[in-house]
């Protein structure tokens, strides 16, 4: 999917050429030393995706008058940077075969060339966030440490007596609300918004941040149409919400499904048992409620900035990250 902004105003006409701006410039800065690196750095990038988090800058930066348009586009670069550098991790992490539609960085050529690669995105993002100044380098690498700590929690699971759920969602709010956070913070940042509305961004984007990995969970499970294989997160055994909530539920009539899930399923008829038996489970009905009650709270965030067109878009974003999982 796509995320809109309508195409109606002055607001939206002004993100859009921005968007495009970026795409141009993120191109130049997968260009590396030699044609081999700037074919792999440049390859997932070029796959598209749906630029969620430049959106994000550009939209909050909009929130006051006055951001400087160089400085906005490079700090919507940096957070595009610094994902997609962790996308080719991730893949690693996940034996993921495709992304963005493509074949995956390291299915396509080898696991050490895609977190190689992924390194040296992440440098690029670096220089860039360098050229911002000393307060955007900070909370970058703040976000960097605790979004690897969240994959890290994911592959670790929860210590002995902790809670999965409370775990999980600990995993989620440091694996991608924590740069779903920077996000929105930078746009704030760029546009001189003061501290109390930089934590109001940071607390949003945070909150956002978790709706749209819980989406994304539950998508892994219910759609054939993301770019992505489907059934990932079952076949790698990583427990996520619906898993949570069937594990949970202790049912006997869940038997074989409790069987499948929670460990890794080699064997692809196993998988399709796993992915027919969750889709038609009520757990998934109860995830894409936790979606909506948490994207309620986000909403509400919102509240503490300044009105306008900028926090209208951040409010419909909301909506539109609720309708990508139902
Ligand atoms: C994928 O992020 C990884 C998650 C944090 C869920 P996106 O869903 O933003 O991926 P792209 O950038 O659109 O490919
Ligand atoms: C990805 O989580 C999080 C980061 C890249 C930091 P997932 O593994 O759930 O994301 P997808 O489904 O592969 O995009
Ligand atoms: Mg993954
Ligand atoms: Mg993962």
């Amino acid at each position: 999917m796509t995320l809109e902004i309508g195409v109606d105003s002055t607001f939206a006409q002004s993100v859009v050429d921005r968007l495009q701006s970026i795409e141009d410039r993120l191109a130049s800065a997968a260009f590396a030393d030699t044609p081999f690196v700037t074919e792999a750095a440049s390859h997932i990038i070029n796959a598209g995706g749906k630029r969620f988090r430049p959106l994000l800058v550009l939209a909050a930066s909009q929130l006051y008058e006055g951001a400087d348009v160089d400085a906005t586009e490079r700090a919507a670069m940096a957070v595009e940077l610094t994902h997609v550098a962790s996308l080719y991790h991730d893949d690693v992490m996940d034996e993921a075969d495709l992304r963005r539609g493509a074949e995956s960085a390291n299915h396509r050529w080898s696991n050490s060339v895609a977190i190689m690669v992924g390194d040296f995105l992440f440098a690029r993002a670096s220089s860039i966030v360098a050229t911002l100044g000393v307060d955007y380098v900070a909370l970058q690498a703040e976000t960097f440490a605790r979004l690897v700590q969240g994959q890290v929690g994911e592959i670790r699971g929860p210590a002995d007596g902790d809670d999965p759920v409370a775990h999980y969602l600990q995993v989620l709010a440091d694996k991608t609300g924590s740069l779903i956070a920077t996000s929105a913070k930078f746009g704030g940042m760029v546009c001189g918004a003061p501290e109390p509305v930089l934590r109001a961004l940071g607390a949003f984007g945070e909150e956002i941040g978790v709706v749209f990995q819980l989406s994304d969970d539950i998508i892994d499970i219910a759609s054939d149409r993301t770019g992505k294989t489907p059934g990932t997160d079952l076949r790698e055994g990583v427990w996520t919400l619906p898993t949570l909530l069937v594990k949970a539920a202790d049912d006997p009539a869940d038997a074989r499904l409790r069987e499948l899930i929670g460990r890794r399923i080699d064997d692809p008829d196993e998988l399709a048992e796993a992915l027919a038996l969750m889709r038609a489970h009520p757990a998934l009905a109860q995830a894409r409620a936790e979606v909506d009650r948490r994207a309620r709270l986000a909403k509400d965030l919102l509240t503490e900035l300044p009105e306008g067109p900028a926090r209208d878009t951040l409010f419909e974003l909301c909506d539109q990250i609720v309708s990508r999982s139902t």
